[in-house]
């Protein structure tokens, strides 16, 4: 998935993946990685995603990374955020109390940029990639992160021959090969649904690093 794909999309203004409400895996499920609550969590590939303001209103700090710039005008104009610009060698973006917006390629971020992360939240990050780029996101996060980090994933699976992504598929097979050295992978949750009339699952599991 080059840029121009997803600056294309949010030049349009459809961008379905958008949820209008906070997810509910991760009201859910995110007590499961057994934070304090004052933790800083990085959030790749953000979007506009309400989310963040979830995870910032538990306490934590966020840092959200997102290519569009448009995406992240949106986000703060949506929720009437104040904000400064942000200094980097890297990124351009916006400081908020209790947030930092990074807009530029997730690739270009370094481990000096994730000092203090102590989890990841990747809800339709992982599967807006094709497989290549899986390859190589799964391969930066292991990179960057310190030890210990731990992240929840909100995953898809369906048969790809019968529908394009993204979102892709991610069979749960990959995502134990893209993170075999990490120390945990555990699945906390399943569900079976219908995406676009073709059988998927929904997996949430849990990544440490
Ligand atoms: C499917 S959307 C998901 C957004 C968000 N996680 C959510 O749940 O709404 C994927 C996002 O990743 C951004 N993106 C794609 N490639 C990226 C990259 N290399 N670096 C940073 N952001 C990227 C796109 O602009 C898009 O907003």
């Amino acid at each position: 998935m080059q840029a121009d794909f997803w600056h294309d999309m949010w030049e349009s203004g459809v961008v379905g993946f958008h949820q209008t409400e906070i997810n509910g895996f991760l009201q859910q499920y995110w007590q499961r990685l057994g934070l304090h609550g004052d933790e800083t969590v990085l959030v790749p590939l953000c979007g506009k995603s309400l989310d963040m303001l979830w995870l910032s209103g538990q306490g934590h700090k966020v840092l959200g990374v997102e290519l569009s710039q448009k995406a992240l005008d949106e986000f703060l104009d949506e929720n009437k955020l104040t904000s400064a610009p942000l200094v980097h060698a890297h990124f351009c973006g916006y400081q908020l109390a209790a947030m930092a917006l990074l807009c530029g390629d997730f690739f270009h971020l370094s481990a000096a940029d994730c000092e203090v992360v102590k989890a990841v939240y990747d809800r339709a990050a992982l599967v807006a990639l094709p497989p290549e780029m899986r390859k190589q996101y799964a391969a930066h996060l292991q990179t960057i992160l310190p030890a210990g980090t731990k992240m929840l994933l909100v995953n898809l699976e369906y048969d790809q021959s019968l529908l394009n992504g993204p979102p892709f598929s991610v069979p749960e097979s990959e995502i134990r090969q893209l993170f075999a050295n990490c120390s945990r992978i555990e699945v906390v949750f399943e569900q079976s649904l219908q995406r676009k009339g073709v059988a998927a699952q929904e997996k949430v599991l849990l990544i440490e690093f």
